[in-house]
């Protein structure tokens, strides 16, 4: 076929140009197959110019006078697919982004991601690190600095066996999860707005893995300080798509948004700080008294490398942030979900006691051996993926992806939002099912639903996440029967930069 082509353009080069349509269609089948890459289907290759996409007023209506920017995730499917297709631009305050929602597309661009990814070039999150002179953790840094850290830590958070062994340390935190669920439960054992009591979990949670010590999130009376780092963490969020739409030049004129932005960063950074310093102090103090000094928790792993202090920092700040939302979200969206649906709720219950035993405490591989539970959590992040729309940026060449060659260091929007709930791709998108993971004849694209990313740059945190959600959902589950709250209403999701619920979920946990 290749060669055909090549002889056209031969052909019409030495036959001059014709006027004849036919033989102009022909050039241009001949030239455009010319680009296109070895294996994709032969087509004439466009440019950006050719993408359809809102205009720049549109855009700007959509998100700001319509609340478009807590609905992002809604507009991937009522822009992109339903009006552009699965390729389409808009132009984001300054940024000019090209947005991908189709399962095969996205795997064509992150084929292509290079050795060392780019999640975003233009975040304001660097821009806030270069201003106060921190160092880049994991989820800000590139190139080789990226690369170092995610190389240790991968080590500790990635290895199935160096996970399960946080499986002790987690599972005094869901038991604290437990108690204060008990404690909050009233009357009639309804805790209004569960999100709330998983976000501390979920800072406990990861405090745990990072510090192997608590640092009180769970108690009765929960710290300020604990409760301002929460609350840091979620103005941060709301603030971040906001920066990043402004113009830089912007925020001299309207400087309130960049600097609360600012401020909530001050706080994370301070608050990680304190806890890195108290631990280093009380290793100092033991080594002092000829003590021996051992961890197995991530920030011993990390201060002992020699990297700079200003990294450790860094990284342990953004562990943190990783690990707070991302829990809380799929935490309450499950709870949400199997409260709706009793028969699945009952099934997850037996499977969960059929491992157990009698025992009350599932360990890491008890939960290896709950496919339900598995399928339960997928589900979950199908339906509500934590990260509704990632991106790429490819510093190094430009790219081909559906026929549109995309140049270097365009920002490339992932709608995972979209190809989740894609009905071409998933039998009725919108409906809780987990299992439709379990049947044997169930294929769909594997890049259709990838909440924590994939290849070299994907989530570092899935396997801790995971046993942490496994251990407090499978022990939910033997304590509690979960209702929902009569008087509650049907929750959508909204975009805080994560995708998180739009109203408070409030549940019934009644004893067991
Ligand atoms: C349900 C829970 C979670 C979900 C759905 C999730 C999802 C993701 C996604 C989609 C990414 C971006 C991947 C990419 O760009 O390809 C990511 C990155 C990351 N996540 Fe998670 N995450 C979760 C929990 C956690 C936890 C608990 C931690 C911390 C222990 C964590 C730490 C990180 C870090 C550090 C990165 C940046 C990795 C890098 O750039 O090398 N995540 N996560």
């Amino acid at each position: 076929m290749i060669s055909l082509r090549r002889m056209l353009q031969q052909a019409l080069r030495v036959s001059g140009r014709s006027a004849f349509p036919l033989v102009k269609w022909m050039e241009r089948w001949a030239e455009g197959a010319a680009v296109a890459p070895e294996g994709t289907k032969q087509q004439t290759v466009k440019t950006l110019d050719e993408m359809p996409g809102p205009s720049v007023a549109s855009f700007v209506w959509d998100l700001f006078a319509k609340r478009g920017l807590s609905r992002l995730h809604e507009l991937q499917v009522g822009w992109g697919v339903q009006r552009y297709g699965p390729m389409w631009k808009a132009s984001f305050g300054p940024i000019l982004t090209v947005h991908v929602a189709d399962p095969e597309l996205i795997q064509q661009v992150l084929r292509q991601e290079g050795q060392h990814p780019m999640r975003s070039d233009l975040s304001s999150w660097k821009d806030y690190r270069k201003l106060r002179g921190h160092h880049c953790g994991l989820l800000t840094s590139e190139g080789e600095e990226w690369q170092a850290v995610r190389s240790l830590l991968g080590r500790h958070m990635l290895r199935p066996k160096a996970v399960e062994a946080y499986d002790k340390t987690l599972n005094s935190v869901v038991s604290d999860l437990i108690a204060k669920l008990r404690h909050s439960s009233r009357p009639q054992g309804l805790v209004t707005d569960v999100a709330s009591e998983f976000y501390r979990f979920g800072l406990e949670g990861i405090s745990s893995v990072l510090f192997e010590s608590r640092i009180g999130c769970l108690d009765p009376v929960v710290p300020e300080e604990t409760e301002r780092f929460i609350q840091s963490i979620n103005t941060m969020f709301v603030m971040t798509l906001l920066t990043m739409a402004m113009p830089s030049w912007l925020h001299q004129l309207v400087p309130k948004p960049w600097n609360i932005f600012c401020q909530c960063w001050d706080y994370m950074f301070d608050f990680a700080k304190g806890h890195i310093d108290q631990r280093m102090k009380a290793e100092a103090d033991k080594v002092a008294r000829g003590e021996k000094v051992e961890g197995r928790y991530l920030t011993y792993y990390l201060s002992q490398t020699g990297l700079p202090m200003k990294t450790v920092y860094s990284n342990v700040t953004e562990l943190l942030l990783a690990g707070v939302d991302t829990i809380s979200s799929t935490m309450s969206w499950s709870l949400y979900e199997l409260s709706r649906h009793p028969g699945v709720q009952a099934s997850l219950r037996d499977e969960v006691l059929n491992v157990m035993e009698g025992r009350r405490i599932p360990e890491a591989a008890d939960v290896a051996r709950m496919p339900l539970l598995k399928a339960t959590v997928k589900e979950v992040l199908r339906l509500y993926p934590v990260i509704p729309a990632n991106a790429r940026v490819i510093p190094e060449r430009d790219i081909q992806v559906g026929g549109y060659l995309i140049p270097k260091n365009t920002l490339i929007t992932l709608c995972h939002f979209a190809t989740s709930r894609d009905p071409a791709v998933f039998s009725n998108p919108d409906e809780f099912q987990p299992q439709r993971w379990l049947k044997k004849d169930h294929t769909h694209h594997p890049y259709a639903s990838v909440p924590f990313g994939v290849g070299k740059r994907s989530c570092i945190g899935r396997r801790i996440a995971e046993l942490e959600l496994y251990l407090a959902l499978s022990r939910i589950l033997i304590e509690f029967d979960i209702k929902p709250d009569p008087e509650g209403v049907s929750v959508k999701p909204m975009t805080r930069t994560l995708l998180v619920p739009e109203n408070t979920i409030s549940l019934q946990f009644n004893e067991r």
